[in-house]
C-alpha cells in the first residue's frame, strides 16, 4: 500500500486541521486524547528525550507494532521487509557490521540480525519498554544464537561505540521524531564510527513547505535542511532517489563522508 506525500500541507495551520477533521471525522477523538496525553508528558518531562521516552512507554504498553508505527501485524511485517531489502539491494552483505539507530522493537532489525553475521548488529534505542519488545522479538525469531547488541542510550553522541567500527549505520523513522538538536548531536558523531567508505542512511519527514511539527512527535523538514547540516559537519548528503519509488511516506537521505 503507497503512502502518497503530502508536500506543502502545514498540519499546524488551522484551515489544515478543519479539513483533514472535516475528511477524517473518526479520527477527531483519537486526536484530542493524544494531544492531552501528550501535554501532560511533556509537562512531566521537558526534555524531548525523557518525552518521547514516555510518549513509547504509553504507545509500547498498548501496542509494541504500533508503537513503531505498524497498525497491523501485516505492515509490521511489509515495513521492515522494505527497509532490509532496500539495504541488501544496496550491497549490505553479511559480514558487514551494522549500526541501527532507534531499532524499535526490531521490525526490520530481526531481518538484519538473521542476514548479518553472529555480533555484527548493534540496536540502539531511547526506550527501555521498546527494547524489552525488541527482546521478544528477537527470542520469537529463534536469533539467539547471533548475539545481536541491544542497548539503551540516551542521546545520540555515539560516544560508547568504537571508532571506524560500522560499515552501515541505519535510521529508519527517527529523524521522523526528533527536533534538529537531536539530528545535529547524531551528524556530529557519525563519521567517527562509520569505516572509511560506510554510509548512514537515515529517513525523514519531508516538506517543500514551512518546517513544522505536530505534537513534538512528528516534525516535518525540508531536504536542504538536512543536507546543509551534514555538510556543516563535514559529511556529503545525498536523496535517494530510489526510496522514493517504493511508496514510503517518508523519504530517505544517505550521508558519508566523502
Ligand atoms: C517509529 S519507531 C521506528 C523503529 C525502527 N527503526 C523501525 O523502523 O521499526 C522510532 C524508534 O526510534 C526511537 N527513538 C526516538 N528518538 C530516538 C533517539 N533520539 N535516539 C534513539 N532512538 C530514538 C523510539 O524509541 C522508537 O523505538
Amino acid at each position: 500500500m503507497a503512502t502518497k506525500k503530502n508536500l506543502q500541507a502545514d498540519r499546524t495551520s488551522v484551515a489544515h486541521k478543519v479539513r483533514y477533521a472535516l475528511s477524517n471525522p473518526t479520527r477527531i477523538a483519537p486526536y484530542v486524547k493524544r494531544a492531552a496525553r501528550d501535554t501532560w508528558l511533556r509537562h512531566k518531562h521537558p526534555d524531548h528525550v525523557g518525552y518521547y521516552r514516555a510518549v513509547m512507554a504509553s504507545d509500547t504498553g498498548r501496542n509494541p507494532e504500533a508503537a513503531v508505527g505498524s497498525q497491523t501485524h501485516d505492515r509490521w511485517l511489509a515495513l521492515g521487509k522494505m527497509q532490509f531489502d532496500y539495504l541488501v539491494g544496496h550491497g549490505l552483505t553479511p559480514g558487514h557490521r551494522m549500526l541501527d539507530i532507534g531499532c524499535g522493537n526490531l521490525r526490520a532489525g530481526w531481518r538484519f540480525i538473521e542476514h548479518l553475521d553472529a555480533g555484527h548488529y548493534y540496536g540502539i534505542d531511547i526506550s527501555p519498554d521498546i527494547l524489552i519488545a525488541a527482546k521478544e522479538t528477537l527470542t520469537r525469531q529463534g536469533l539467539q544464537p547471533k548475539l545481536p547488541h541491544l542497548t539503551i542510550t540516551q542521546d545520540l553522541t555515539l560516544d560508547f561505540l568504537p571508532d571506524h567500527h560500522f560499515d552501515v549505520v541505519h535510521a529508519h523513522s527517527v529523524f521522523s521524531h526528533s527536533p534538529i538538536e537531536i539530528i545535529d548531536e547524531c551528524l556530529a558523531h557519525v563519521e567517527r564510527v562509520l569505516t572509511p567508505g560506510g554510509w548512514f542512511d537515515f529517513t525523514f519527514d519531508r516538506t517543500e513547505g514551512a518546517e513544522h511539527q505536530v505534537l513534538r512527535e512528528d516534525f516535518y523538514y525540508r531536504t536542504q535542511t538536512l543536507v546543509d547540516l551534514a555538510a556543516r559537519h563535514g559529511l556529503t548528503a545525498r536523496f535517494m532517489d530510489d526510496w522514493e519509488l517504493l511508496g514510503h511516506g517518508q523519504s530517505k537521505i544517505r550521508v558519508s563522508a566523502c
